[in-house]
């Protein structure tokens, strides 16, 4: 039972959606924490307490031992000593002695000082007192997962050509860009199903616009893609263009459909498009309104979107500016001191994301004219919404590619996150492995990095590593920042390489594919830590670089560069596997425990577990040419093993079919029957 606590007057997120295992609880003391009303809430780890959750965050998947915040923010020069990243994922698990879960559904800012002040206290503190506090307790972390999944609704499930390998970057200019994009993967015979379009596809960063001179004729062109079984995937940004002539711009203001400032004019902020209005995502009506607008490219025939800048991002906000100009000129001719010299510089880079900015817009929502800063952390949930719930009424029967960058608990439901402005760092790559299953916690299953890092250079080993483990997301895209180091895989020497990990993720696809919707429709996880499936094992929950994947699969991926190889630990007997250059498998068993795995650059290793098989096809070029139909299995021991195989037609909505289902008996020589 789960058990609900209300404080002040919460605003409807709409996080929660399955009420049957909730029980309200007025009055009763909440079990577990020492709640101060007002003021905190508080509980006194035991030192070898563990904490998990907090979805995408910097840091490990055991929490414990920083100050987090939620707070939305887009940081792309995120590092270890960030406190908040892009999303706002209010949800931890305490693993001790006590084992209980909470879920503060709360849209403001809230941190979780997780033994950074005091080692032996979680403290969580919140902006204001409005909110519903979930709290509930279970035998294992596996069980507290799935009761969260469960009140929180089903996750997104993404089209099965969203599982294959996507090329992306900032500054792709034109159809040609694009078209050689395509064309280079093809000479190169490397797969890939999408290739993404970053705002230069737009009129002058106009959403719903297409640049007619650099995309003449989007809609044959998007035929073409896809007669090369090619999707293009457009980028939508949170703010509209303030531009008279603009239709999105002058429908918006006459309708009041934008945010407003407390005198009732509209907000305007600038991001990429210069001077912008944001939509009131938490009108139902500005949602609709917004979210209708994707048929303008829906109607071309495009099939899969992602949606950024929606913390929202601020540059700066008109009136801002105005007063850092004004104080900056002051400064004009004088010897500046240290002190002045730093107000200086404090004032331009405070310019962006200012939370003073956040405090002067409001939202019309069906409680009332709101603070844009009291629902802060809604916004890109919102407009993501818009989105999902304009696919629903515009193609109901098919599935539609939907990422967002900014969340909230409950965008699950509508799409999947890629994980930020991240950086060609190797410590990004790490991060990247730990995050992923804190997101599956919160829901979000469709998640991947970009990989080889979008801000400043990538090396090829770098890449190569990145994609090794990008083999395993669900989301794998490639994807840079402009101005950075050209970054496709045939800008590099040893494509052969590559080209041999692509494929694998294409032969991996029956297991990953399956693993994926058994996530989604058994509110499981898809990526669990070691420490979830080897509870009794005290080493596993040190164990933070290595996870696995579905019930199967381990994988412990090189995330250092010039090793070539690195140290696993193996809380069972496993079967390693090596991918070979030339596309092989060379395999040996090994005992559980420590061991020292050699994995040259090209070659990536993973691990079967005893009893449990792993189904794969044949290679493919794209998602629409694996045989999902005809499957070979990779087993471990001589007895013969059940697989539970999930197989749909990746594009209409039938997951609940039982004819999807198949038990699938595998000898032990690897020989399938149904
Ligand atoms: C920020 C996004 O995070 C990034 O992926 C994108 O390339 C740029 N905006 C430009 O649209």
């Amino acid at each position: 039972m789960i058990f609900k606590f209300q404080f002040g007057k919460p605003f409807p997120t709409e996080a929660v959606v399955a009420k049957d295992q909730i029980q309200d609880a007025p009055g009763q003391p909440v079990p577990f924490v020492d709640v101060k009303e007002g003021e905190s809430i508080t509980y006194q780890m035991q030192p070898d307490d563990l904490v998990y959750g907090l979805g995408q965050n910097v840091r490990g998947i055991n929490k414990r031992g920083w100050i987090y915040s939620s707070n939305c923010s887009d940081n792309p020069n995120h590092q270890e000593d960030t406190r908040s990243l892009y999303a706002a994922h209010n949800f931890l698990m305490i693993d001790g002695a006590k084992k209980f879960a909470m879920f503060l559904d709360y849209p403001g800012i809230v941190t979780f000082d997780i033994g950074y002040t005091r080692s032996d206290e979680l403290k969580i503190t919140l902006s204001d007192w409005n909110l519903d506090l979930y709290i509930w307790e279970g035998e294992s972390m596996t069980e507290l997962v799935k009761a969260f999944r469960h009140m929180i609704g089903r996750s997104y499930i993404a089209p099965k050509w969203a599982f294959g390998y996507g090329q992306s970057r900032w500054g792709y200019q034109t159809a040609e860009d694009v078209r050689r994009v395509v064309q280079k993967h093809k000479e190169n015979d490397l797969p890939l199903d999408s290739v993404y379009m970053d705002i230069d596809y737009m009129e002058r960063y106009k959403d719903f616009t297409i640049n007619e001179e650099r995309f003449p004729n989007f809609e044959a062109f998007n035929e073409e893609m896809k007669a090369q079984q090619i999707h293009l995937v457009p980028i939508i940004d949170a703010g509209v263009k303030k531009e008279e002539g603009y239709p999105v711009y002058e429908e918006g203001v006459e309708k009041g459909y934008f945010c407003k400032k407390e005198d009732g004019s509209n907000f305007v902020a600038a991001v990429w498009p210069g001077h912008s209005m944001f939509t009131d995502f938490l009108n139902p009506e500005a949602r609709k309104w917004f979210g209708d607008h994707y048929a303008f490219l829906l109607d071309k025939g495009v099939e899969g979107f992602w949606n950024d800048m929606n913390e929202p991002s601020i540059f700066y906000t008109e009136d801002r500016i105005r007063d850092v100009i004004d104080e900056i000129s002051k400064l004009k001719g004088k010897n500046l001191d240290l002190t002045e010299l730093w107000k200086m510089l404090g004032l331009v880079n405070g310019m962006a994301n200012n939370v003073e900015d956040y405090k002067t817009f409001f939202h019309e929502t069906e409680v009332g004219r709101l603070s844009h800063e009291k629902v802060h952390n809604l916004f890109g949930y919102n407009m993501t919404r818009a989105a999902g719930e304009a696919f629903e009424r515009l193609c109901p029967e098919k599935r539609i590619l939907m990422f967002s960058r900014s969340s909230y608990i409950g965008m699950h439901r509508y799409g999947g996150i890629w994980q930020g402005d991240n950086k060609s760092w190797w410590s990004h790559l790490l991060m990247n492995i730990k995050m992923c299953p804190s997101l599956n916690m919160c829901g979000i299953l469709y998640t991947g990095a970009d990989l080889g890092g979008f801000g400043s250079n990538a090396t090829e080993d770098l890449l190569l590593r990145w994609l090794q483990f990008g083999v395993f997301t669900p989301l794998m895209r490639n994807h840079s920042a402009i101005g950075t180091r050209e970054q496709e895989i045939y800008q590099f020497q040893d494509i052969g390489a590559f080209r041999n990990i692509l494929k694998f993720r294409y032969r991996l696809l029956p297991y990953l594919y399956s693993e994926y919707m058994k996530a989604v429709l058994k509110e499981e996880l898809y990526f669990s830590p070691l420490a979830f499936m080897y509870p009794e094992d005290a080493f596993a929950s040190q164990v933070e670089d290595q996870l696995f994947v579905g019930e199967s699969l381990m994988v412990a991926p090189v995330y250092e560069q010039n090793a070539r190889g690195r140290y696993v630990y193996l809380p069972e007997e496993m079967r390693m596997f090596r991918l070979k250059r030339d596309g092989s498998l060379e395999s040996e068993v090994l005992d559980a425990g420590h061991h020292y795995v050699k994995a040259e650059l090209e070659e990536m290793v993973f691990f079967l577990r005893k009893g449990h098989a792993l189904v794969l096809a044949e290679a493919a070029n794209r998602v629409a040419d694996v045989d999902f139909g005809h499957l070979q299995a990779l087993t471990f021991g001589d007895e013969a093993v059940e697989y539970e195989y999930y197989h749909d037609d990746g594009y209409t909505k039938d997951y609940e079919n039982p004819k999807n289902w198949s038990r699938l008996e595998i000898s032990g020589d690897g020989e399938i029957s149904c």
